[in-house]
């Protein structure tokens, strides 16, 4: 069985569409999970979507069809085209903890599980950059013109400073950060806000040029801040991540308010995480107040919270 983690983003999503640098962190209470069972011979592969009660069947990517229009059925072919694999007997059951189109990476994390352990099965393990650029192609799909910074995030495990069509840069966490997550339970497609954003900056390319900028230079001084460990500072700039945010139109009245409810309830900074108009927000907390701060999200409309710390991984 593999598994791969949910995403946050602290700071820069949407800048980062636009070549500016963003910073992400795994969000590990949260995964996808796919395991495989040898079937018996000529059933071919299939995919069971364990949690949506779905069953796939794949074709080879060689067998003449169009490619396929499912994320789940393109994430195998791609997989065996790159191992230039003949279809094996294999079923995949895919779990997943990570609520969909909730800004959180469920689609890049479900194929990150799913392509692991296709091809652990066919004896050819993919992982890091091999396993990511198969996982960004499914994001394609997904998304349309994704940065690339949930597949990286995901694939990598670790915390990221993204720039896009860069490799990765991993960076020290301080202080430890303390964040409540808290979903809006408005799904929203990051396709849709990621393309309205997109419409708005070729009408005015100057203000949104701008706003890009601004937050990329945000990011910048984020990053300093992560690796002083300085928390006051953090939570400033999450809060004026927010309002830029907001200014390219996809936050929500009730991301404003959640973000709101919990810098009353003592947060150091909110801002909503992922494409927006729906989706999660993050408040960054000391942990006297993460369980006030998650109550006053709840009170405020927020389906549910749940508590993470991210610091830097400790590496053998
Ligand atoms: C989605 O998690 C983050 C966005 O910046 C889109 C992307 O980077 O591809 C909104």
């Amino acid at each position: 069985m593999q598994q791969a983690p949910a995403k946050i983003i602290l700071f820069g999503e949407h800048a980062v569409v636009y070549g500016q640098p963003a910073i992400a962190v795994p969000f590990t209470a949260l995964h996808a999970t796919v395991e495989s069972r040898a079937t018996p011979p000529g059933t071919g592969l299939t995919i069971i979507a364990g949690d949506v009660g779905q069953l796939l069947h794949v074709e080879h990517p060689l067998a003449g069809g169009e490619p396929s229009g499912n994320a789940l059925i393109y994430a195998a072919q791609i997989t065996l085209a790159k191992l230039k694999a003949p279809l094996p007997d294999l079923s995949l059951e895919i779990r997943s903890t990570i609520p969909v189109a909730s800004g959180l990476g469920s689609g890049a994390a479900v194929s990150t599980a799913l392509i692991r352990e296709l091809s652990a099965a066919l004896g050819s393990p993919l992982q890091g950059d091999a396993l990511n650029a198969l996982v960004y192609e499914v994001e394609k799909m997904h998304h349309g013109t994704p940065s690339g910074i949930d597949n990286t995030v995901i694939v990598s495990g670790a915390p990221v400073y993204f720039v896009r069509g860069q490799a990765p840069q991993p960076f020290q966490i301080g202080t430890p950060l303390t964040l409540v997550v808290a979903d809006s339970g408005i799904q929203a497609s990051t396709r849709e806000s990621v393309g309205a954003v997109r419409e708005l900056y070729e009408q005015h390319p100057d203000s949104f040029g701008g706003y890009f900028e601004e937050i990329g230079a945000l990011v910048k001084e984020a990053r300093r801040y992560i690796e002083a460990g300085n928390l006051k500072e953090i939570g400033q700039l999450m809060n004026r991540n927010h309002i830029l945010l907001s200014v390219l139109t996809v936050s929500s009245p009730l991301l404003n308010r959640l973000t709101g409810a919990a810098r009353d309830a003592g947060a150091l900074g909110a801002k909503l995480s992922g494409g927006g108009r729906g989706g999660n927000v993050i408040a960054l907390v000391m942990s006297s107040t993460a369980d006030q701060v998650a109550e006053a999200l709840r009170g405020a409309g927020a389906v549910r919270t749940w508590m993470t710390t991210v610091e830097t991984l400790e590496t053998a």
